[in-house]
């Protein structure tokens, strides 16, 4: 099983992620125009000091028109790279926000399509809650990272540029005596990062064992021992401060670091200007400009290194985003589907295979061994045996929630393979073994399937189900709220809702998987006597947990370990004393005796 792992390298991920959320891209090219913009009003200040020193203060005295000239101009470039700069926020938050939000629908759309036979729901949960995690990774990252790389990027390169051009041998003396700053701000931002960390973390526990200690007061007092977990917190209040002053110290060594460095690039380039002397062709200005120019180059180095530990940790989740969105999906659509036919649809299963293939390890064991039947459109079957002897996943086959190892499943003819999703949905419905209710009224969990039906149609619905009763038993009849999960109403009548759900959609194959939970006898009879009225005149296939259903149905496959062992009327089957008799002789001891 493709477990997503960091495949790629950095720039292969930067270019797949970009592909992946292709917002990220739409006019990029304009808003780094923007950010150089905004950029160059930063780099403009110097170079117009070094004009105002040269030009405006020459031998022959002050230049005052020359300096006015040179303020307006520097006035007009501020004002103009200012609104660049912020157009260029403004726009990188935009796109990434878009693409954020294509790349989170993208990810829940694409696990949500993941085949049940390669990944358990518990599998799937454990994807989404880590995607959400590397999804806010990559979203912080956007929010303030991406703007500075870029930003601060686009300044430090231009900055640079300006500086060589002035004068290349001063930029170099500049660009190697600061380069070991890089490399200790990287190196301290990371401890400060885990420092801080590890404060945060200090602190959830400190969190936790007050709140502990506070509502268990009642038994730690009576059993004596208040004292002790008091010392408890005490202890771990005292590693939290211990946590937060490491990381203060580590912090307050960086900032003094850039100081230091500053300083030192800083009278580098003085010194080194100063002997080389007038004669180098070297002005005043040119100095005093350059001066300015190294420390607008040194002032984005601390966000810079900041922000790239940022990237990589983004680029990571990247990578993980990547890799989710990589495993391949479940039944794959037909290119060309095939039509259902019209009128009743049988349903053949030919010589299927099925196994779980979730544990990973290539050897798991066959759920459904070679079964083979006909059910001829129409009849009513009911499927029965063991707890987990595969009849949910011969149900799940049908339904073409995951496809067979080998064999066929074909319904009305077609194989599923070749049949399209929406075609199938239409004319097949499963009523799974714990029908799922969202929270809202019972009418809203019918209109579900069907949004566009009225009131009325689900009044009728329930009335052909014979469900009029039932429903006058609950509060607020079909406005009844159902709670989360469904959990305000019994196992039973979550199923009564599923077959109304089910009704609603008129199909011509019903699936029903009956709830194993205890359903109370009244229910019961409400859900055999809705069940018989909605199966008839459709293909059934009721994988029966209570023999009465199986009793009434047509015929009865019985599967044991997976394979299909009986397969006849119910008359026969119990006449053939073979395992279907020993079940029905056991249900029926045990309903007599109960
Ligand atoms: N999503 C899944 N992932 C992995 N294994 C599964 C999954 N669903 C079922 N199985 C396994 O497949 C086998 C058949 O399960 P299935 O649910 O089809 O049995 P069942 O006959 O419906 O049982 P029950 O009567 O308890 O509903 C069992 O061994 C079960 O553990
Ligand atoms: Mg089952």
């Amino acid at each position: 099983m493709s477990e997503p792992v960091g495949r790629y390298s950095a720039v292969e991920t930067i270019g797949r992620g970009v592909r992946a959320a292709p917002a990220l891209r739409t006019g990029f090219g304009v808003t780094l125009a923007f950010a150089l913009m905004g950029a160059s009003g930063r780099v403009v200040i110097p170079i117009l000091v070094q004009q105002a020193i040269d030009r405006g203060f020459p031998a022959k005295g002050v230049q005052v028109h020359v300096v006015a000239w040179l303020a307006l101009v520097a006035f007009c470039i501020i004002t103009l790279a200012t609104w660049a700069q912020r157009t260029a926020v403004y726009r990188l938050g935009r796109r990434s926000e878009e693409a954020l939000f294509g790349l989170r629908v993208r990810l829940f759309e694409h696990i949500h399509r993941l085949s049940i036979a390669d990944h358990s729901e518990e599998r799937k949960g454990a994807l989404v809650a880590r995607v959400t995690s590397d999804v806010e990774t990559l979203a912080q990252f956007f929010q303030w990272g991406g703007l500075a790389i870029m930003l601060d990027g686009t300044l430090m390169l231009l900055v640079a540029a300006v500086m060589l051009a002035y004068d290349w041998v001063l930029a170099v003396v500049a660009f190697v005596v600061a380069a070991p700053l890089f490399f200790v701000l990287q190196r301290v931002q990371r401890h400060l990062v885990r420092a801080y960390d590890e404060a945060r973390a200090q602190n959830a526990e400190v969190m936790t064992q007050i709140s502990e200690v506070v509502s268990g007061a009642e038994t730690l007092r009576s059993y004596g021992v208040g004292g002790r977990y008091a010392r408890r917190v005490k202890r771990a209040s005292h590693d939290r401060s211990n946590a937060f002053i490491r990381a203060g110290t580590i912090g307050a060594f960086l900032f003094p670091s850039g100081e230091v460095f500053g300083v030192l690039t800083v009278s580098a380039v003085v010194v080194t200007g100063l002997l080389r002397g007038p004669g180098s062709g070297l002005t005043a200005g040119a100095m005093v400009g350059f001066v300015f120019l190294t420390y607008r180059f040194l002032e984005p180095i601390a966000e810079f290194t900041e922000v790239l530990d940022q990237a990589q940790t983004a680029v990571a989740g990247m990578r993980r985003v990547l890799g989710v969105l990589e495993i391949p999906i479940g039944p794959p659509e037909p290119e060309v589907p095939m039509k259902l036919p019209q009128g009743g649809l049988a349903v053949t299963l030919d010589r299927v295979d099925f196994s779980y293939r979730t544990r990973g390890d290539g050897d798991e064991p066959l759920v459904l061994n070679n079964v083979t039947a006909h059910i001829p459109a129409g009849q009513q079957v009911a499927v029965v045996g063991e707890t987990g002897s595969g009849k949910t996943t011969l149900g799940r086959l049908v339904a073409r929630m995951a496809d067979p190892a080998a064999g066929t499943v074909l319904v009305g003819g077609v194989p599923l393979t070749r049949v399209s999703n929406n075609d199938l949905r239409a004319r097949l419905t499963v009523v799974p073994q714990e029908p799922f209710l969202f929270e809202g009224s019972i009418a809203a969990n019918l209109l579900f399937a069907k949004p566009k039906l009225s009131i009325a149609d689900l009044e009728r619905s329930i009335d052909d189900l014979d469900l009029r009763d039932w429903l006058d038993t609950l509060p607020d009849g079909i406005d009844t709220e159902v709670g989360q999960r469904g959990a305000q109403l019994s196992a039973g009548e979550r199923q009564l809702v599923a077959l109304i759900r089910a009704s609603l959609v008129d199909p011509d194959v019903l699936v029903l998987d009956e709830a194993t939970s205890s359903v109370d006898a009244l229910t019961e009879v409400r859900l055999s006597h809705a069940l018989e009225r909605l199966a008839s005149g459709r293909t059934t296939i009721a994988i029966a947990h209570r023999l009465s259903t199986a009793a009434r149905a047509d015929r009865v496959l019985v599967l044991d370990h997976g394979s299909l062992v009986e397969d006849g009327s119910h008359a026969e089957l119990v006449q053939a004393g073979g395992v279907y008799s020993r079940m029905f002789e056991a249900w029926v001891a045990s309903t007599s005796a109960g």
